[in-house]
């Protein structure tokens, strides 16, 4: 590799890596209810303090593996990387109110972006010991076997998951309900973002959208769906590392009856 060459081949094997380590963390302390509180960073916005210490963990592995590369996660744990350098985008615990309230549905979630592009995509749910994992040009996989989006073209077949946080509000919500189902698809919300959108990667939902989500929960994601033969909305184009933004990652024939129903992607 000649010299400043960024090695992502590494930088993936490291991230499956330490998604393992984190999960292992996590799910050791799900086990054991008593070992967190539960608290609030706002209305329907859960915090433990196990998301801290698997986000301390993950921010400390990378600082010693990669000490020239940027970190943004979702608990704080930013650090500015060199000029150039590949910025890791980190959700420690994705699905915090399924894990708070002792639902087996939550995953840590990793991404690293470089040249503005999503290099690498991890997702790791440890209850289920299911890795998800893509890189670049590389095509997606689940526990190492290959993985690719579905081929449902009818929204009336269609799973769809439909995203809420609590900036959507209850008006855009019901709107984007009525969309999907109007079409005849069935919707689901399972309370993990990241997971969601792996969902779609490896054809167990056809689309997964949500009118505002951020880059630690959705990079990692869209880099599976990606590399898996779907569709995906411009996250990164649109200003999402800075800012978040819309989503929608879908099989490609549902794109158009999405975008449709939900003006969401569009
Ligand atoms: C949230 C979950 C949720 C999604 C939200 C996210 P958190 O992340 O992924 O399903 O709809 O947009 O903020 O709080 O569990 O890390
Ligand atoms: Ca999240
Ligand atoms: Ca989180």
């Amino acid at each position: 590799m000649s010299h400043g060459q960024v090695d992502i081949a590494t930088r993936f094997a490291f991230a499956s890596v330490i998604a393992r380590e984190a999960g292992a963390l996590m799910a050791r302390r799900f086990r054991d209810r008593t070992s967190f509180t539960v608290g609030y960073k706002g209305h329907q916005d859960y915090l433990t303090e196990v998301d801290g210490e698997v986000e301390t963990l993950i921010v400390s592995r990378i600082a010693t593996a990669f000490p020239g590369d940027g970190v943004i996660g979702e608990e704080g744990g930013a650090r500015a990387g060199a000029a150039g350098a590949p910025v890791w985008v980190i959700d420690p615990i994705d699905g915090t109110a399924n894990f708070a309230r002792g639902v087996p549905h939550f995953c840590t979630s990793i991404a690293c972006v470089h040249d503005g592009r999503t290099e690498i995509g991890i997702i790791y749910d440890p209850i289920l010991d299911e890795l998800f994992a893509a890189r670049r040009g590389h095509g997606a996989t689940l526990n190492g076997e290959a993985i690719s989006v579905s081929t449902t073209d009818d929204l009336r077949r269609a799973r769809v998951e439909i995203g809420w946080n609590p900036k959507t509000g209850a008006d855009r919500f019901v709107e984007l309900l009525r969309g999907v189902n109007g079409g005849g698809a069935g919707m689901v919300r399972g309370g993990s973002g990241a997971l969601g959108v792996a969902y779609v990667a490896a054809g167990r939902h056809d689309a997964y959208l949500e009118d505002f989500i951020n880059p630690w929960d959705v990079l990692a994601g869209l880099a599976l769906v990606s590399e898996a033969g779907g569709h995906v909305s411009d996250y990164l184009g649109r200003g999402g590392l800075e800012k978040g933004g819309e989503v929608l990652a879908c099989t490609p024939a549902l794109r158009r009856a999405l975008v449709d129903a939900t003006g969401v992607g569009a």
